[in-house]
């Protein structure tokens, strides 16, 4: 059984009940950026009322429900008794609402989008009136015994209402959106004014416990880790590493489907900035062999993490008697994998799932942390922007970016398009809006000519996109000059290129990968 670290044990907690509300996961990123830990338990969870007792606050999420219907998503009432500060977002408001003794129904015109917020009495957690944003059906219309309506807006009579000596609070618009132009202060207002927390999860605090749970959950064991060069596995190593650097040992299987100098580049960057041994593989031909004369995307995807498995056993006696795993696993995958105790082997993008006998006791020192605080966390230890700004690259890399069979030479032409796309966007200073961008290479052949040659070749696609959080994308705006000098560039550089495409589509309904 392993001896998990346990962010909620050391620091203040803010219990995140989720109703199934498509901002769940923001509301607990942005109270996190006010340094207050959270935790995210779905309402009904068997660990709700432990977990309750527990919080030094609760916010109630939004959801896609109707408070009036008879099997809406509900709490049992006594928590509500039990003196914590709470702060019910949109549905939660409308909860607190229902069960309180207030009056909730189904409102006669939905809001939805920006409105603005006229205060009607003095508020304790709005200081002015702005803009906020809604999306709701139900609507309070009065609010229960001892609570004071402090907002409105056009077609909502009931936007904010305080009952500030029992320190419940219920807000129909979310503040955690940044269409909400004082979302961030309604949120402080509650997490420091009202609920009096400390503002105690920094980075540093979270390095130090870290450490000293590794050290403890280690003690003079060995531990392997798989690096890729993504900021996720680079932020676990250096942890482990400084924890226990000894004896940490960490491996990087190159697959030959990187980006250009990639592979160097993880393997410079590595020595440089992590204390750890680091072992090297080369196996870029036993994937290019596995991958020959395949062409399903998924397909592709499989015969990767085999490969992956298969490079490990073929070392496996080098790390025989490693006793741990470390491996970059974020809060995101614990939630959607349903308790953030669970422990799992999840399939590991970059290693692709490991062979059964390899018995390793896991430790995911990420499991708390956001993709954001995890670049928080790297930057303090000390790790380089390349690392740390990396764009997320998928795990079984250009084998889904070259459509249809991977080829050695096919690798080689995406690497040269892609190198100039990216270089062009650095040098147009166009990067740091940018959350992926990248070459592929289509499974098609058109005509073109070059000189007097006709010409019979594959087109390359560009793909930019700008995204929060790789669930919804859109194209980036490149601006034409910049989108013909980059095409120009390719198909004059990149021998077999005579056509360059640039996609523009959102995700939904393309994503961000064409495989
Ligand atoms: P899509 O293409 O689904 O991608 O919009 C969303 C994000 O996930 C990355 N991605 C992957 N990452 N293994 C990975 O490690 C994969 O098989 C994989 N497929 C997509 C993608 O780059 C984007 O950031």
């Amino acid at each position: 059984m392993q001896n998990y670290y346990m962010a909620h044990d050391k620091h203040q907690t803010v219990l995140v009940v989720d109703f199934g509300g498509q901002y769940t996961q923001l509301i607990a990123r942005k109270v996190r950026e006010q340094k207050v830990f959270t935790e995210i338990v779905p309402w009904n969870s068997p660990d709700l009322e432990s977990k309750w007792s527990a919080a030094d606050a609760v916010i109630l999420s939004g959801g896609p429900k109707s408070v009036t219907e008879p099997d809406a998503p509900t709490l049992p009432e006594h928590l509500l008794r039990l003196g914590k500060p709470i702060l019910g977002i949109c549905y939660g408001h409308q909860l607190l609402g229902k069960l309180l003794g207030g009056e909730v129904v189904r409102a006669e015109k939905r809001e939805y989008g920006k409105h603005v917020l006229c205060l009607t009495h003095p508020s304790a957690l709005i200081e002015e009136e702005g803009m906020v944003w809604m999306s709701h059906g139900d609507t309070v219309i009065k609010p229960p015994p001892g609570f004071v309506v402090t907002a409105k807006t056009e077609t909502c009579p009931v936007a904010v209402m305080e009952n500030v000596e029992q320190k419940i609070f219920g807000v129909q618009f979310h503040p955690e959106v940044s269409h909400t132009t004082f979302g961030n202060q309604v949120l402080s207002s509650f997490l420091f004014e009202q609920a009096k927390l400390a503002g105690d999860w920094t980075p540093k605090n979270f390095i130090e416990e870290t450490i000293e749970d590794i050290r403890r959950t280690v003690g003079k064991s060995k531990v392997l880790c798989a690096v890729s060069g993504g900021v996720d596995s680079a932020v676990t190593a250096a942890l482990v590493a400084r924890a226990v650097h000894k004896q940490l040992i960490c491996v990087f299987v190159d697959h030959g489907l990187l980006r250009k100098n990639e592979a160097s580049e993880v393997v410079e960057t590595f020595r440089e900035y992590i204390d750890a041994e680091l072992i090297t593989i080369d196996a870029s031909d036993s994937f290019f062999k596995a991958l020959k004369g395949i062409k399903d995307p998924e397909e592709k995807r499989k015969i990767v993490g085999e490969q992956f498995i298969k490079v490990f056993e073929a070392h496996a006696q080098k790390w025989e008697d490693c006793e741990f795993l470390a491996q970059g696993t974020l809060y995101p995958d614990v939630i959607e994998s349903g308790s953030p105790t669970a422990a799992r082997i999840k399939t590991h993008h970059n290693v692709g799932g490991l062979p059964s006998w390899m018995r390793m006791k896991l430790i995911e020192p990420l499991r708390w942390l956001f993709k954001d605080e995890v670049r928080r966390v790297g930057k303090e230890l000390g790790l380089p922007e390349k690392i740390i700004d990396r764009e997320p690259f998928p795990g079984p890399g250009l084998a889904v970016r070259i459509l249809g069979e991977v080829t050695p030479e096919k690798v080689k032409i995406v690497q040269e398009a892609d190198w100039i796309f990216r270089e062009e966007l650095k040098r147009a200073g166009i990067s740091p809006r940018v959350w992926q961008s990248f070459a592929g290479l289509l499974d098609v052949k058109s005509v073109g000519v070059m000189g007097d040659e006709r010409t019979y070749q594959h087109p390359i696609v560009l793909r930019a996109v700008e995204s929060e959080d790789a669930m919804t994308a859109r194209a980036v705006d490149i601006p034409f000059p910049l989108l013909e000098h980059i095409a120009t560039r390719i198909v004059n550089e990149v021998q077999g290129v005579n056509r360059v495409l640039y996609d523009l589509t959102s995700k939904p309904p393309a994503t961000i990968e064409w495989e």
